[in-house]
């Protein structure tokens, strides 16, 4: 898989019946490798959007298709083990770290887990867990802050070297400075990776956060189900009121940005 991802004409609807789409006639390309930010208000179907690609819900009218292919043809199965996705509510058992973040890898060496916390910025809070990697969490052990629970949900998406990686609002709970560190770490990752036998990954990356988004190679507008701008940070700024009002809004909060820096 090269992990090419295309929506054609993409409607859905949850009840099914096609009134009141959630998504609306949704059409873009992602090349391979490359990385997507989708940004938009609450609301507007960033989630549902990239639970069609893994098929946890099918396309009221339209395609969704990887490198060409049609996903309601491609074994579920498959196609979910190309997926790495850190869902918007990170879901963590209350078992240890590891077994948490090896969930879809059971088999993967310590050396593996560690270089999947290490760019998720989780493995300095790990380590400082009573048994480290051993520590159980949740209800029969230890607590984790929301932010951290995201950080080992990415370890855990990164974790199967996936072709295609979805991250929902996964930094939401994690602060601007860390978070700019974890994008740092995965650019890195997936540049290193684009040379071994993973060969990288296509990526798509819902924020509402405009500094998670600078430096995305291609930013989806999305509001109330529609596409209203599609571009790269520059190009949107002078095309797109709404990115504009989005960017002017997120300005003044003292959120350093990333992309402004460089
Ligand atoms: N399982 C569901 N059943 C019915 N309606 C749903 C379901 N999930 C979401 N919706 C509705 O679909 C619309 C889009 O929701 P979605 O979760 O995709 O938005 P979002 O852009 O991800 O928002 P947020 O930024 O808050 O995560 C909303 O009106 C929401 O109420
Ligand atoms: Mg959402």
């Amino acid at each position: 898989m090269q992990g090419k991802i295309a929506f054609e004409g993409v409607s859905f609807n949850y009840s099914g019946n096609g009134s009141n789409p959630v998504l609306k006639d949704i059409s873009f390309i992602i090349e391979p490798g490359k990385t997507v930010a989708i940004l938009g208000t609450t609301g507007a179907g960033k989630s549902t959007l990239i639970h069609l690609i893994p098929r946890f819900y099918d396309v009221t009218a339209g395609r969704v298709t990887i490198d060409g292919i049609n996903v309601r043809d491609l074994k579920l199965d498959f196609l979910r083990r190309q997926i790495g996705i850190a869902l918007q509510e990170a879901i963590l058992f209350s078992e240890t770290v590891r077994n948490n973040i090896c969930y879809g890898q059971p088999q993967a060496s310590d050396d593996e887990i560690i270089a999947a916390a290490q760019a998720a910025q989780a493995h300095e809070f790990i380590k400082a867990l009573p048994q480290s990697y051993d520590t159980i969490i949740g209800q029969r052990g230890v607590n984790l802050s929301g932010g951290q629970q995201q950080r080992i949900a990415i370890a855990r998406a990164l974790l199967v070297k996936p072709k295609i990686l979805i991250l929902d609002d996964s930094t939401s709970a994690v602060d601007v400075e860390t978070e700019s560190k974890l994008q740092d770490a995965l650019d890195q990752l997936l540049q290193q990776s684009r040379n071994s036998e993973w060969g990288g990954a296509t990526r798509i990356i819902v924020a509402q956060r405009i500094s998670t988004v600078l430096l995305a190679d291609k930013i989806i507008v999305l509001d109330k189900g529609r596409i209203t701008a599609m571009g790269t940070h520059h190009e949107l700024l002078s095309t797109s009121s709404l990115y504009q009002d989005i960017y002017r809004s997120q300005l003044g909060d003292g959120r350093h940005l990333r992309g402004d820096q460089r």
